[in-house]
Protein backbone atom coordinates (compact mmCIF):
# COMPACT_ATOMS: atom_id res chain seq x y z
CA UNK A 1 0.00 0.00 0.00
CA UNK A 2 1.39 3.58 -0.78
CA UNK A 3 0.88 5.56 2.03
CA UNK A 4 2.95 8.58 1.31
CA UNK A 5 4.42 11.97 2.70
CA UNK A 6 5.29 14.68 0.90
CA UNK A 7 7.08 16.92 2.63
CA UNK A 8 8.69 19.91 1.94
CA UNK A 9 9.10 24.31 2.60
CA UNK A 10 6.29 26.38 1.47
CA UNK A 11 5.65 26.43 -2.95
CA UNK A 12 8.26 23.44 -2.83
CA UNK A 13 5.68 22.34 -5.55
CA UNK A 14 4.21 19.49 -3.12
CA UNK A 15 0.08 20.55 -3.82
CA UNK A 16 1.22 20.39 -7.76
CA UNK A 17 3.22 16.99 -7.78
CA UNK A 18 0.86 15.10 -5.57
CA UNK A 19 -2.13 15.92 -8.04
CA UNK A 20 -0.12 14.72 -10.67
CA UNK A 21 0.69 11.23 -9.03
CA UNK A 22 -2.56 10.86 -7.17
CA UNK A 23 -4.53 11.09 -10.79
CA UNK A 24 -1.92 8.12 -11.59
CA UNK A 25 -2.45 5.86 -8.63
CA UNK A 26 -6.02 6.24 -7.70
CA UNK A 27 -5.56 7.15 -4.38
CA UNK A 28 -6.53 10.88 -2.43
CA UNK A 29 -4.65 13.74 -2.07
CA UNK A 30 -5.13 14.52 1.72
CA UNK A 31 -3.50 18.11 2.00
CA UNK A 32 -4.27 19.66 5.36
CA UNK A 33 -3.95 23.49 3.81
CA UNK A 34 -7.05 22.56 1.56
CA UNK A 35 -8.70 21.25 4.19
CA UNK A 36 -8.28 24.42 6.39
CA UNK A 37 -9.30 26.68 3.87
CA UNK A 38 -11.92 24.86 3.24
CA UNK A 39 -13.45 24.89 6.82
CA UNK A 40 -12.53 28.52 6.70
CA UNK A 41 -15.02 29.32 3.79
CA UNK A 42 -17.58 27.61 5.18
CA UNK A 43 -16.92 29.58 8.53
CA UNK A 44 -17.11 26.71 10.92
CA UNK A 45 -15.65 26.78 14.32
CA UNK A 46 -11.92 24.89 12.91
CA UNK A 47 -12.14 27.77 10.32
CA UNK A 48 -11.96 30.91 12.80
CA UNK A 49 -9.97 29.29 15.20
CA UNK A 50 -7.68 28.77 11.89
CA UNK A 51 -7.66 31.72 10.38
CA UNK A 52 -5.24 33.67 12.37
CA UNK A 53 -2.83 31.48 12.32
CA UNK A 54 -2.99 31.00 8.74
CA UNK A 55 -2.87 34.64 8.17
CA UNK A 56 -0.01 35.64 9.45
CA UNK A 57 2.07 32.68 8.06
CA UNK A 58 2.30 31.05 11.55
CA UNK A 59 1.23 26.86 12.05
CA UNK A 60 -2.43 26.17 13.47
CA UNK A 61 -2.38 24.68 16.94
CA UNK A 62 -1.47 20.48 16.96
CA UNK A 63 -4.73 19.30 17.90
CA UNK A 64 -6.86 20.97 15.66
CA UNK A 65 -5.01 19.68 12.65
CA UNK A 66 -4.41 16.01 14.15
CA UNK A 67 -7.90 15.47 14.78
CA UNK A 68 -8.91 16.77 11.38
CA UNK A 69 -6.31 14.67 9.84
CA UNK A 70 -7.62 11.77 12.10
CA UNK A 71 -11.30 12.22 10.59
CA UNK A 72 -9.99 12.26 7.13
CA UNK A 73 -7.96 9.00 7.05
CA UNK A 74 -10.92 7.23 8.40
CA UNK A 75 -13.00 8.41 5.14
CA UNK A 76 -13.37 5.16 2.40
CA UNK A 77 -10.77 6.56 -0.08
CA UNK A 78 -8.28 6.73 1.97
CA UNK A 79 -8.22 3.34 2.68
CA UNK A 80 -5.98 2.22 -0.10
CA UNK A 81 -3.56 4.46 0.33
CA UNK A 82 -3.10 8.57 -0.12
CA UNK A 83 -0.53 11.52 -0.09
CA UNK A 84 -0.30 13.52 2.68
CA UNK A 85 0.43 16.99 2.16
CA UNK A 86 1.54 19.56 4.48
CA UNK A 87 1.38 17.32 7.44
CA UNK A 88 3.02 16.30 9.48
CA UNK A 89 4.51 19.47 10.34
CA UNK A 90 5.83 18.99 13.49
CA UNK A 91 7.26 16.14 14.86
CA UNK A 92 4.58 16.03 17.66
CA UNK A 93 1.93 15.70 14.44
CA UNK A 94 4.59 13.01 13.05
CA UNK A 95 4.16 11.23 16.63
CA UNK A 96 0.63 11.63 16.94
CA UNK A 97 0.26 10.59 12.67
CA UNK A 98 2.40 7.14 13.92
CA UNK A 99 -0.07 6.62 17.07
CA UNK A 100 -3.32 6.85 14.83
CA UNK A 101 -1.74 4.55 12.14
CA UNK A 102 -0.96 2.13 14.16
CA UNK A 103 -4.45 1.88 15.76
CA UNK A 104 -5.51 1.20 12.20
CA UNK A 105 -2.06 -1.34 11.40
CA UNK A 106 -1.43 0.75 9.07
CA UNK A 107 2.33 2.95 9.03
CA UNK A 108 4.12 5.55 6.26
CA UNK A 109 5.27 3.84 3.46
CA UNK A 110 7.36 6.51 1.92
CA UNK A 111 8.40 10.11 2.52
CA UNK A 112 9.48 12.15 -0.13
CA UNK A 113 11.65 15.60 0.72
CA UNK A 114 11.10 18.56 -2.28
CA UNK A 115 14.61 20.06 -1.97
CA UNK A 116 13.98 23.81 -3.39
CA UNK A 117 16.67 26.91 -2.34
CA UNK A 118 14.79 29.74 -0.75
CA UNK A 119 15.01 32.34 -3.52
CA UNK A 120 13.03 30.20 -5.57
CA UNK A 121 10.52 29.26 -3.01
CA UNK A 122 9.77 32.93 -3.29
CA UNK A 123 9.38 33.43 -6.69
CA UNK A 124 7.00 30.34 -6.96
CA UNK A 125 4.71 31.58 -4.03
CA UNK A 126 4.45 35.08 -5.48
CA UNK A 127 3.21 34.05 -8.93
CA UNK A 128 1.05 31.72 -7.57
CA UNK A 129 -2.76 31.98 -8.18
CA UNK A 130 -5.11 29.12 -6.88
CA UNK A 131 -8.85 28.08 -8.85
CA UNK A 132 -11.64 28.84 -6.29
CA UNK A 133 -13.49 26.77 -7.98
CA UNK A 134 -11.23 23.47 -8.52
CA UNK A 135 -8.24 23.80 -6.63
CA UNK A 136 -6.03 23.84 -9.64
CA UNK A 137 -2.79 25.19 -9.04
CA UNK A 138 -0.98 27.68 -11.57
CA UNK A 139 1.96 30.02 -11.64
CA UNK A 140 1.63 33.03 -13.61
CA UNK A 141 5.32 32.67 -15.05
CA UNK A 142 6.23 29.10 -14.61
CA UNK A 143 2.77 27.26 -15.50
CA UNK A 144 0.27 30.17 -16.79
CA UNK A 145 -3.28 29.49 -17.38
CA UNK A 146 -3.77 28.75 -21.41
CA UNK A 147 -6.05 31.48 -21.29
CA UNK A 148 -5.11 34.31 -18.95
CA UNK A 149 -7.70 34.33 -16.01
CA UNK A 150 -9.20 31.38 -17.01
CA UNK A 151 -8.63 27.92 -14.99
CA UNK A 152 -7.86 25.14 -17.71
CA UNK A 153 -8.80 22.56 -15.70
CA UNK A 154 -12.88 23.19 -14.97
CA UNK A 155 -13.14 26.73 -16.64
CA UNK A 156 -13.91 29.00 -14.41
CA UNK A 157 -12.23 32.50 -14.07
CA UNK A 158 -11.81 32.36 -10.10
CA UNK A 159 -8.18 32.17 -10.27
CA UNK A 160 -6.91 34.03 -7.11
CA UNK A 161 -3.84 34.87 -5.22
CA UNK A 162 -4.10 33.00 -1.68
CA UNK A 163 -3.94 36.02 1.33
CA UNK A 164 -0.65 34.25 2.49
CA UNK A 165 1.19 34.20 -0.76
CA UNK A 166 2.98 37.69 0.11
CA UNK A 167 6.53 37.76 0.25
CA UNK A 168 6.32 38.74 3.78
CA UNK A 169 4.11 36.03 4.62
CA UNK A 170 6.57 33.95 2.85
CA UNK A 171 9.60 34.85 4.92
CA UNK A 172 7.48 34.27 8.31
CA UNK A 173 6.49 30.29 6.57
CA UNK A 174 10.26 29.86 5.89
CA UNK A 175 11.34 30.43 9.57
CA UNK A 176 8.28 28.62 11.00
CA UNK A 177 9.39 25.46 8.38
CA UNK A 178 13.00 25.81 9.46
CA UNK A 179 12.43 25.69 13.43
CA UNK A 180 9.11 23.47 13.59
CA UNK A 181 9.07 21.57 10.64
CA UNK A 182 12.18 20.43 9.16
CA UNK A 183 13.11 18.22 11.95
CA UNK A 184 10.41 15.73 10.84
CA UNK A 185 12.45 14.46 7.80
CA UNK A 186 15.09 13.42 11.04
CA UNK A 187 12.06 12.01 12.86
CA UNK A 188 11.58 9.59 9.76
CA UNK A 189 15.34 9.19 8.59
CA UNK A 190 16.12 6.51 11.30
CA UNK A 191 13.40 4.28 9.18
CA UNK A 192 15.10 3.95 5.78
CA UNK A 193 11.98 5.56 4.26
CA UNK A 194 13.36 9.19 3.43
CA UNK A 195 14.29 10.32 -0.21
CA UNK A 196 15.59 13.70 -1.15
CA UNK A 197 14.67 14.81 -4.55
CA UNK A 198 15.86 17.71 -6.56
CA UNK A 199 12.90 20.17 -6.67
CA UNK A 200 14.22 22.60 -9.39
CA UNK A 201 13.36 22.01 -12.86
CA UNK A 202 10.24 22.42 -14.89
CA UNK A 203 7.19 20.08 -13.35
CA UNK A 204 7.44 17.32 -15.16
CA UNK A 205 11.15 16.92 -14.89
CA UNK A 206 10.97 17.12 -10.82
CA UNK A 207 7.80 14.66 -11.21
CA UNK A 208 10.23 12.25 -13.36
CA UNK A 209 12.29 11.84 -10.17
CA UNK A 210 9.93 11.25 -7.90
CA UNK A 211 8.65 8.52 -9.34
CA UNK A 212 11.75 7.13 -9.87
CA UNK A 213 11.89 7.77 -6.22
CA UNK A 214 8.79 5.89 -5.50
CA UNK A 215 10.25 2.82 -7.57
CA UNK A 216 13.54 2.21 -5.34
P1 LIG B 1 -0.26 24.79 2.96
O1 LIG B 1 -1.43 25.06 2.11
O2 LIG B 1 0.11 23.38 3.27
O3 LIG B 1 0.98 25.59 2.38
P2 LIG B 1 2.55 25.25 2.28
O4 LIG B 1 3.10 24.05 2.92
O5 LIG B 1 3.13 26.52 2.72
O6 LIG B 1 2.70 24.80 0.89
P3 LIG B 1 2.19 25.49 -0.36
O7 LIG B 1 0.77 25.09 -0.67
O8 LIG B 1 2.43 26.97 -0.25
O9 LIG B 1 3.22 24.95 -1.42
P4 LIG B 1 3.37 23.59 -2.24
O10 LIG B 1 4.63 22.92 -1.81
O11 LIG B 1 2.12 22.77 -2.25
O12 LIG B 1 3.64 24.23 -3.67
P5 LIG B 1 2.76 24.28 -5.00
O13 LIG B 1 2.69 22.93 -5.61
O14 LIG B 1 1.46 24.99 -4.79
O15 LIG B 1 -0.42 25.52 4.38
C1 LIG B 1 -0.92 26.84 4.49
C2 LIG B 1 -1.10 27.19 5.96
O16 LIG B 1 -2.04 26.29 6.58
C3 LIG B 1 0.17 27.06 6.84
O17 LIG B 1 0.98 28.22 6.80
C4 LIG B 1 -0.45 26.82 8.23
O18 LIG B 1 -0.94 28.02 8.79
C5 LIG B 1 -1.65 25.93 7.91
N1 LIG B 1 -1.34 24.48 7.96
C6 LIG B 1 -1.44 23.58 6.93
N2 LIG B 1 -1.07 22.36 7.34
C7 LIG B 1 -0.72 22.48 8.65
C8 LIG B 1 -0.23 21.57 9.61
N3 LIG B 1 -0.02 20.26 9.31
N4 LIG B 1 0.04 22.02 10.86
C9 LIG B 1 -0.17 23.32 11.19
N5 LIG B 1 -0.62 24.25 10.32
C10 LIG B 1 -0.90 23.83 9.06
O19 LIG B 1 3.72 25.18 -5.91
C11 LIG B 1 3.94 26.54 -5.60
C12 LIG B 1 4.00 27.36 -6.90
O20 LIG B 1 5.14 26.96 -7.64
C13 LIG B 1 2.79 27.15 -7.84
O21 LIG B 1 2.47 28.37 -8.46
C14 LIG B 1 3.29 26.14 -8.88
O22 LIG B 1 2.67 26.32 -10.13
C15 LIG B 1 4.78 26.48 -8.93
N6 LIG B 1 5.63 25.31 -9.19
C16 LIG B 1 5.46 24.05 -8.70
N7 LIG B 1 6.43 23.25 -9.15
C17 LIG B 1 7.24 24.03 -9.92
C18 LIG B 1 8.44 23.77 -10.65
N8 LIG B 1 9.01 22.56 -10.69
N9 LIG B 1 8.99 24.80 -11.32
C19 LIG B 1 8.44 26.05 -11.30
N10 LIG B 1 7.30 26.35 -10.62
C20 LIG B 1 6.73 25.34 -9.94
Amino acid sequence: MSNLIFFGPPGAGKGTQAKKLVAQMDIPQISTGDILRAHRREGTALGKKAQEFMDQGLLVPDDLVIDMVDDRLGKADAQNGYVLDGFPRTVPQAVALDELLAKRGSSISRVLVLKVPDENIVARIVGRRMCKECGAVFHMEFSPPAVDGVCDSCGSSALYQRADDTEEKVRVRLTEYAHNTAPVAAYYAQRGIVREIDGVGDIDEVFSRLSAALED
